[in-house]
């Protein structure tokens, strides 16, 4: 077969990435999106997304600059395509249930401007059945063409995350899920050259439950490791000198407790798999999910009670939240915990939330400078670990807040740094030092 012509729908996190990988691997590649400002970053050879991503970047501008990937808002941009792998992002709503509004109006276009033989490849990650109920059906009617007959279906999943996408995309191994035999050998052809990772051929319920199932078995152990901290804390000991411990036990991988889970993946998959499986009656990840999304409050609840030690309340304190993205050294503020905690700190007597690369959250204005941020508070909530707070010494936060009160969402100090420094210190998973 000839080279595949490519078309990627939605130009975000996954469709970035993919865009300029394929690109790189010489396809002729068009990106559509609905936001134009996107579709124009793209024809710049900018990245259109925030944060440190490695490579990405570089591999953009010289994909735009040797003409092998244009983005653009239209969808007519189909019409010449034979493979157009749809990107969009695919949310939940208020309900927990998946919305699928976003994934339905990329497929009405894409079904009314494909031809003839073309394959379809989604990569967005999807409630399980959806492929088989939203997908084909979409395409069906809105091309006028018989699914198999007339054109293909594939589902591989995407494994990114954000600060590793150009690292993940090239080497970690993908699930490529298909209507019939030919579809993944014609999907296995593109996708053998951009990973080296392996390449596991299924149907398309299976790719569907393994990509929900992933991220819902991360967030369940997450939140095993958040409930063990709260029991640590409780029993005065240090949930990371447990987990270590833990750990020396073959066949145990104890994750890291921390100050919450966001992104925008793990906080909603569990439920597009739960909500398609309801009929299991599952019960233990809604309850993760309970425990990962209460962890912002308890680290609200441990900084009422440090500042209750040093006399203090909320409502006469400077307070510094630092880091408002969802994850270390990203810029994607996607269902952040930083976002609950920066809201209930908003009666506080000052509130300055730091983060390197976010301008703005919750409609607060973040400060790029942490030592302003901290300089006369007198309560520092640390939620993110971004690389830059690891050199911040004891010494110095000593020197410069008002009132040296630390929470520590992502056990980023030591508390026996921090008591010899004079420093009131509290941790998520930690005992109270003083
Ligand atoms: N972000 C991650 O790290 C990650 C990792 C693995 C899987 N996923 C999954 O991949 C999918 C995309 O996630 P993302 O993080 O790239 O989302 P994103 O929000 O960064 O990007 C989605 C893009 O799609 C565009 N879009 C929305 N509706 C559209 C439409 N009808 N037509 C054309 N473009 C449209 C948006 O404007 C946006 O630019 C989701 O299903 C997500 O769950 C994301």
């Amino acid at each position: 077969m000839a080279q595949e012509r490519c078309a990627v729908v939605g130009l975000g996190y996954v469709g970035i990435p993919l865009s300029a990988l394929l690109a790189s691997k010489g396809y002729d590649v068009v990106g559509i999106d609905v936001l134009r400002e996107r579709a124009d970053a793209v024809n710049a050879g900018k990245l259109p997304l925030k944060g440190d991503e490695p490579g990405l970047g570089e591999m953009l501008a010289r994909v735009v600059k040797k003409g092998k990937l244009r983005a653009t808002t239209s969808f007519s941009a189909c019409k010449d395509r034979s493979a157009i792998f749809v990107c969009v992002d695919t949310p939940i709503d208020a309900d927990k249930r998946p919305d699928n509004s976003k994934l339905e109006g990329a497929l009405t276009w894409i079904g009314r401007n494909m031809r003839e033989g073309a394959m379809v490849v989604v990569e967005s990650t999807l409630a399980p059945e959806t492929m088989s109920s939203v997908v084909a059906k979409t395409l069906e009617r809105e091309s006028g063409m018989k699914l198999g007959k007339d054109f293909k279906l594939a589902h591989c999943p995407e494994r990114v995350m954000p600060g590793r996408l150009l690292f993940n995309i090239t080497h970690y191994d993908r699930v490529i899920g298909g209507i019939d035999r030919q579809t993944i050998k014609r999907a296995t052809a593109i996708y053998s050259k951009l990973t080296r990772g392996k390449l596991h051929p299924t149907d398309l319920i299976t790719a569907e439950i393994v990509k929900t199932a992933e991220n819902a078995y991360r967030d369940v152990q997450i939140a095993f490791a958040n409930e063990v901290a709260l029991i640590c804390e409780k029993l005065g000991a240090d949930a990371f000198e447990v987990r270590r411990l833990v750990n020396t036990c073959p066949f145990r991988d104890m994750h890291l407790p921390g100050a919450g889970v966001g992104g925008h993946c793990l906080p909603k998959d569990p439920w597009l798999l739960t909500q398609s499986g309801k009929a299991a009656n599952p019960k233990l990840m809604p309850t993760a999910r309970a425990v990962n999304d209460s962890m912002p409050f308890h680290v609200l609840d441990l900084a009422a009670n440090a500042l209750r030690r040093t006399g203090r309340t909320v409502e006469d304190s400077v307070v510094a939240v630092m880091g408002a993205s969802f994850l270390q050294d990203s810029g994607d503020p996607r269902n952040s915990p930083s976002i609950p905690v920066i809201e209930s700190l908003r009666g506080a007597k000052g509130l300055r939330v730091h983060d390197p690369f976010l301008e703005e959250i919750a409609g607060t204005d973040t400060v790029k400078d942490w030592k302003k941020a901290l300089e006369g508070a007198d309560l520092a909530v640390f939620m993110v670990s971004h690389k830059a707070y690891a050199r911040i010494s004891p010494q110095t936060i000593k020197k410069i807040m008002r009132t040296p009160v630390i929470v520590d969402g992502r056990n980023i100090f030591s508390s026996e740094k921090m008591k010899k420094a004079g420093i009131f210190y509290i941790g998520v998973g930690k005992g109270f030092s003083e």
